[in-house]
């Protein structure tokens, strides 16, 4: 049995006035049913105690409701609630709170501009509309002789997200930013074990997909002198909060040499050595443009992840895949489902690929990366068996016009009225 700063029912003291009344989840094997927990969880929430007033930060799952309120209960009555802030309103920070909203009459509930027209999902606003204030970067809930100071932080990971800042300890309530699923009863990160893969896996699969917002957030978070990061989920972080941060900006920030040019990936899997040809032209044609840093692969090589990292930092990425059974190969579709996970928005996108009868692979490819919201300008080139030479010609165009969309140089297509008749 592990030692624990936890015991039933009991709030624990984070920092002067500030006390963890979140709940342990350690048997959970699978988060938003995609996230492996292979420690379980838990659901930190806060109260703050100010001359003025307590607030409370962050709820729970509504499964654990009743254990939250008895830890609030030791620390808290509810008539002295006057504040309620939600970082986050996924439902395993704000399960606990249309109760609490009832049971602390008094407070009011801080949130940021964008969870604002959000909340109708969790309640039904009427029931407490004249108690909910939107908040930005800068505004403040007075708590008497401290203040909790509210940054907003949108996209990590959902657009209503902010973190929370209390100057008087140093303490800033993140959210589920710099979080972890990680469940230990010790709850300070100079104690538990050691969750440095849960940190980084936590990251690659919930923060990833929104670098950018990331590095943003940090620019915000970055100047604050912290003493103790407070998240949603995982270990408390009062032993060197900042090396976290520094973990987030490293894992943020990209990390291709010479990565001031474009550039552009060729992945292709080929049975016969058709596609390998094509997709061999497709770069050649790109790399005819100069100024576009191009890359092949063959993904029959690799584990799909390796790539990943690649295409989250790439500008364009063609795919090519022979067609089998009307569709495009498995390698291909376990790649392109991999691509959730990094922000592939705006990228531009081609397919190409060698069929025997019908050639179904390039338009489903096409159709899925449009689906990912890459931009497809180019139409993807599908041949035959062995391409003929004005296929490898239309593939090495592919590559071309491709590089030149990707540099803003694209030649406008000159449509010969007579071959579409
Ligand atoms: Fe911890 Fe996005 O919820």
């Amino acid at each position: 049995m592990l030692p624990s700063a936890v015991r039933p029912d009991c709030a624990v003291a984070v920092a002067s006035g500030v006390h963890w009344i979140g709940a342990l989840d350690p048997d959970l094997r699978s988060f938003d049913i995609i996230l492996r927990t292979a420690n379980g969880t838990s659901y930190n929430a806060y109260a703050v105690r100010g001359s003025a007033g307590v607030a409370i930060i962050d709820t729970v799952k509504a499964s654990y409701a009743e254990s939250f309120f008895r830890r609030l209960e030791s620390v808290a009555g509810y008539d002295e609630i006057t504040t309620i802030v939600l970082n986050h309103l996924e439902p395993d920070h704000s399960g606990a709170l249309p109760e609490l909203l009832r049971r602390a009459p008094a407070a009011t509930l801080y949130v940021s501009h964008q969870a604002r027209p959000m909340l109708k999902g969790l309640f039904d606003p009427a029931e407490f509309e004249h108690r909910i204030v939107a908040v930005g970067t800068g505004d403040t809930a007075d708590l008497g002789d401290r203040q909790l100071e509210f940054i907003n932080t949108p996209y990590l990971h959902w657009p209503d997200t902010q973190c929370t800042w209390l100057a008087a300890t140093g303490t800033l309530f993140s959210g589920d930013f710099l979080g972890c699923h990680y469940c230990d009863p010790r709850l300070f990160n100079d104690a538990v074990g050691d969750f440095r893969f849960s940190f980084e896996y936590y990251y690659a699969h919930i923060m990833r997909p929104f670098r950018a917002h990331v590095r943003e957030a940090l620019d915000l978070i970055e100047p604050l002198p912290l003493r103790t990061i407070a998240p949603g989920h995982g270990p408390i972080l009062r032993d060197d909060p900042r090396d976290y941060v520094r973990r987030y900006r490293a894992l943020s920030a990209p990390s291709l040499h010479g990565a001031d040019s474009k550039t552009l990936l060729v992945f292709y899997i080929s049975a016969y050595g058709a596609t390998r040809r094509m997709a061999e032209a497709v770069a050649a044609g790109a790399e005819q443009v100069g100024d576009v840093r191009v890359s092949l692969y063959d993904i029959e090589g690799s584990e799909p992840q390796p790539f990943v990292d690649l295409i989250e930092e790439a500008d364009a990425l063609l795919f090519g895949s022979p067609t089998i059974n009307g569709d495009a190969v498995k390698p291909v579709w376990d790649l392109l489902s991999s691509l959730t996970m990094v922000d592939v928005k705006g990228k531009l996108g081609a397919a190409f690929g060698s069929y025997g009868w019908s050639g179904e692979a390039v338009p489903m490819i096409e159709d899925r990366l449009r689906r990912l919201k890459l931009r497809v300008p180019v139409a993807g080139v599908k041949a035959r068996l062995e391409p003929t030479g004005d296929e490898f010609a239309a593939c090495r165009e592919l590559g071309r016009q491709t590089a030149l969309h990707l540099l803003g140089r694209a030649e406008h297509r000159v449509v010969d009225m007579a071959s579409l008749t």
